[in-house]
């Protein structure tokens, strides 16, 4: 499974980065506005720093305005992918835009017949919420596998992105799961790198090489 950081805070993709660990960004709406800065400044500065897909979300909800938005900002870097909702007039700007070779990634998917249309409508990736299926009391790794088992049998080539990931325990279910990506927040990032028993190890060691005879 590949791992995509789901954030528009540039610091926070420049230290994940640093680990050499990420293949790709997401970001949504509501991430961008808690930077309080401008969406296209903040999409060129993230394609410079990672070569990898970009998830720049649409704002329009007709079909015509999100095949518009999505253009323009399909100019900006051969690596900006277009999040578009899971909505008629989605699936309609999905299709237009994959007959012009744009990447879409279909957002916002909370059932298995979603993905299934995002994915015949042309989309490269589909993103289950699973952190927002737990929510409601409908376990968001159940969906991920629906998704992974459907594609697989029919041969569908979209990549499954496992989005709104609320803690290390569902990148691996999810990567058990068979999900392509997993999308993180970077505080679930350093979460997944650090455990009591490695600091304890590296305590060890240095004690015991600074005590040697
Ligand atoms: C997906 O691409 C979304 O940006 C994201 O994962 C939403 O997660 P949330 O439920 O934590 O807002």
């Amino acid at each position: 499974m590949k791992l995509f950081i789901d954030t528009a805070n540039v610091q926070e993709i420049a230290e994940i980065h640093a680990w050499g660990v990420l293949a790709g960004v997401t970001t949504n709406p509501s991430l961008v506005a808690k930077e309080g800065r401008d969406f296209i400044e903040v999409l060129k500065e993230i394609t410079e720093m990672v070569d990898g897909p970009i998830s720049a979300e649409v704002l329009s909800m007709d079909a015509e305005g999100m095949l518009k938005e999505g253009i323009e900002l399909a100019k900006l870097h051969k690596n900006i992918v277009i999040k578009i909702p899971m909505t008629a007039e989605g699936l309609k700007a999905v299709k237009g835009l994959h007959e012009k070779g744009i990447k879409t990634n279909v957002t916002l998917i909370f059932s298995a017949n979603q993905a299934l249309l995002a994915a015949r409508a042309g989309a490269s990736f589909v993103s289950p919420f699973v952190g927002r299926m737990d929510d409601i009391g409908n376990p968001g790794t159940y969906l991920i596998e629906d998704i992974v088992g459907i594609f697989d049998t029919h041969g569908i080539e979209t990549e499954i992105i496992a989005a709104s990931i609320r803690h290390p325990m569902h990148v691996t279910e999810t990567a058990l799961a068979g999900a392509h990506i997993a999308t993180i927040p970077s505080d679930v990032f350093k979460k997944m790198l650090s455990h009591p028993m490695t600091d304890q190890g590296i305590e060890k060691f240095v004690k015991d090489w600074d005590n040697r005879k």
